[in-house]
């Protein structure tokens, strides 16, 4: 699956991004956004995840949220991330940034993940008090702020608006910054994650992608590995740790 020469050098770096995707949840049973049973295939993203969306029917915008919350609550990390939380100590130094809104990064161990997403776990008061992380079960919907009464939004990233400033800039430090960047799970065609990986490509840096189907990255990294994360992780894994070892 990886040849020699890349593993000689990746275990060599000491700077490493990894930019995930919905692909990496896929096996702990959480459906990705795009392909045959994808959740964009069976409700419209404008209809639900956009800021108009919400302004027109926020309960039914909290309704699809509180379902998937609750389908979240049950979940477990998987190998794929369990192996990246392990990256984390064989490499000097790892920066995990993450399109996904489900914390199963954080339930694997992984310690800073970047959310460029923001958090499903998240609630922000339109009304201006904050935002706070809250894991009950939200009846009533949709939720009011407890301190002003104003509504409650999923503290998500919607179509149509910015990425989180600080952790987009952190985001491409660290892509500027790598020795190898790996892509894994995401189709890289929802803007501005999809372009992290460009510059570490344009700089000729080892970039690897780990996808079961092509993405438009695909023709354009080092390596691209057609294959689930879990199996294409433990492989890698088992590279890493036996090249170590020789
Ligand atoms: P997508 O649903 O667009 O893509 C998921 C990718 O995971 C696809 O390319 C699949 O081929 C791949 N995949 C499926 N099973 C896999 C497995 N077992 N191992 C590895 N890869 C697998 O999800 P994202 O790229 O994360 O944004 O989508 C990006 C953004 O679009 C999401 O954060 C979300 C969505 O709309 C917002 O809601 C703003």
């Amino acid at each position: 699956m990886y040849p020699d020469e890349i593993i000689q050098k990746l275990k060599k770096y000491e700077k490493v991004v990894l930019l995930t995707g919905a692909g990496i949840s896929a096996e702990s049973g959480i459906s990705t956004f795009r392909g045959a049973r994808g959740q964009w295939e069976k409700v419209d993203p404008m209809k639900l995840a956009t800021p108009e969306s919400f302004a027109k029917d926020p309960k039914f915008v909290w309704e699809w949220y509180e379902a998937r919350r609750r389908q979240l609550a049950l979940a477990e990390p998987n190998a794929g991330h369990e192996i990246l939380a392990w990256m984390e100590e064989f490499f000097p130094q790892v920066t995990l940034v993450t399109q996904n809104v489900d914390r199963l990064h954080q339930k694997a161990g992984s310690r800073h993940p970047i959310e460029l997403h923001g958090s499903i776990w998240m609630v922000r008061c339109v009304g201006g008090c904050g935002e706070w992380e809250d894991r009950h079960e939200l009846v009533n919907l949709p939720p009011k702020c407890p301190h002003c009464g104003a509504l409650l939004r999923p503290g998500v990233v919607w179509f149509g608006e910015g990425l989180p400033p600080e952790p987009w800039a952190e985001a491409e430090k660290a892509a500027r910054n790598c020795d190898a960047f790996l892509i894994i799970g995401t189709s890289a065609l929802v803007y501005p994650a999809a372009a992290l990986p460009e510059g570490p490509m344009r700089l000729g840096k080892l970039v690897i992608e780990i996808n079961p189907e092509e993405t438009p990255l695909s023709g354009q990294v080092t390596l691209s590995i057609h294959a689930g994360a879990g199996e294409a992780l433990k492989s890698l894994r088992e590279k890493l740790i036996k090249n170590e070892v020789d």
